[in-house]
């Protein structure tokens, strides 16, 4: 059931929808972004706690871009100088990260108001991106049904279909905190990323194709590593990425990243249907946005895995390129699964 959220600034009402999984866990979600907002599952304890960061104040969804919770699109991460080709011809498109465009441009999925609809265990949220919207071709109809499930796995599927050619890479950006406070930091989480190689990127976090193994490496997750250990570390990628924020090319496993945190002793496991993963470790977030129960969004107080195409792949001849014809339809699943570790 749906409860108001809020009003937008140009008086739009946002909602809040809730789905149950087990020992009264539940996740809410927005129709703004078609965000997660909420994450509250039991804690070893028993206690519900929220590993999820998000706002009270529909304002701080409007006004930030760190893009917390949301749905992310047309096409995630960074494209190289604003500028693609597709069938011969060449499009510009807005340039907000530098001059690259970064998770849609000016305004992205995450700041549209989706439409929602209910089912018994899930929610689909559906948009409609016209043809030329924020530069890209085709008119995308794209949608993101999230179930919540009866053992905690969150399953988001998004598909999508096109009249025209275009690209089209979707990703959720909800930022974790597994100690379910957020007024503490990632760094004592432990992460497993099943991942032996990166793709390095330049100091504004463009990949141009070149693959390096992380063994010997701070990037190095493949066994249970601690993120606090190697975050600071002189090594060139992370201090182009002021901490981590790269795209890690994932092994074929089933589960292809977990994190773990021993404070509340909530795991969380993740599968994707792509072949990349963005973990960010939140170095952005400078404490000037106030999250939920007035706590202010500080630095690496969650971190992100977002499941992806690479970064600027429709740019780079060896990355698997996020293209998407008239009459295809696109579709990928991620899953996120909470439990307590044994
Ligand atoms: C991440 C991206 C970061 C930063 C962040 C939003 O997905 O990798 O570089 O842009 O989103 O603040």
């Amino acid at each position: 059931m749906a409860s108001i959220f809020g009003k937008t600034s140009s008086g739009e009402t946002v909602h809040c929808y809730r789905l149950y999984g087990k020992e009264n866990a539940y996740v809410e979600f927005l129709d703004y972004g078609a965000s997660i907002h909420a994450i509250c599952v039991p804690d070893k304890n028993g206690v519900l706690c929220d590993v999820a960061l998000g706002f009270s104040d529909i304002s701080y969804y409007e006004k930030q871009d760190c893009y917390i919770g949301a749905t992310v699109g047309r096409v995630c991460n960074r494209i190289e100088n604003s500028t693609f080709t597709l069938n011969g011809k060449t499009y510009p498109l807005y340039a907000n990260d530098g001059k690259n465009h970064l998770h849609g441009g000016k305004i992205g999925f995450d700041k549209k108001i989706w439409q929602a609809e209910e089912h018994d265990d899930s929610i689909t949220f559906t948009y409609v991106s016209v043809d030329g919207e924020e530069g890209y071709p085709g008119t995308l109809t794209v949608s993101v049904t999230y179930t919540f499930d009866k053992n905690n796995k969150l399953t988001i599927l998004h598909t999508a279909t096109t009249n025209k050619d275009t690209l089209c890479a979707l990703t959720n950006h909800c930022y974790f905190n597994l100690n379910g406070d957020s007024s503490t930091t990632i760094l004592n989480h432990i992460l497993t990323l099943y991942a032996d190689s990166f793709t390095s990127a330049d100091a504004e976090s463009i990949p141009h194709g070149e693959i390096v193994p992380v063994t010997g490496t701070p990037m190095d997750f493949t066994t249970p590593t601690q993120i606090g250990k190697g975050i600071d570390s002189d090594y060139e990628p992370i201090r182009f990425g002021k901490g981590y924020d790269h795209n890690w090319i994932l092994n074929n496993t089933d589960i292809v990243a977990r994190a773990y945190s021993e404070k509340s002793g909530i795991q969380m496991d993740m599968t994707t249907t792509l072949p990349g993963v963005q973990f960010y470790s939140g170095n952005f977030l400078d404490g000037s946005l106030i999250g939920k129960n007035n706590v202010p969004v500080t630095n690496r107080s969650g971190f992100c895995l977002e499941s992806q195409y690479f970064p600027n792949a429709i740019n780079v001849d060896n990355f698997e390129k996020p293209l998407l014809k008239a009459g295809d339809v696109y579709k990928h699943q991620t899953t996120y699964q909470f439990s307590i570790k044994k």
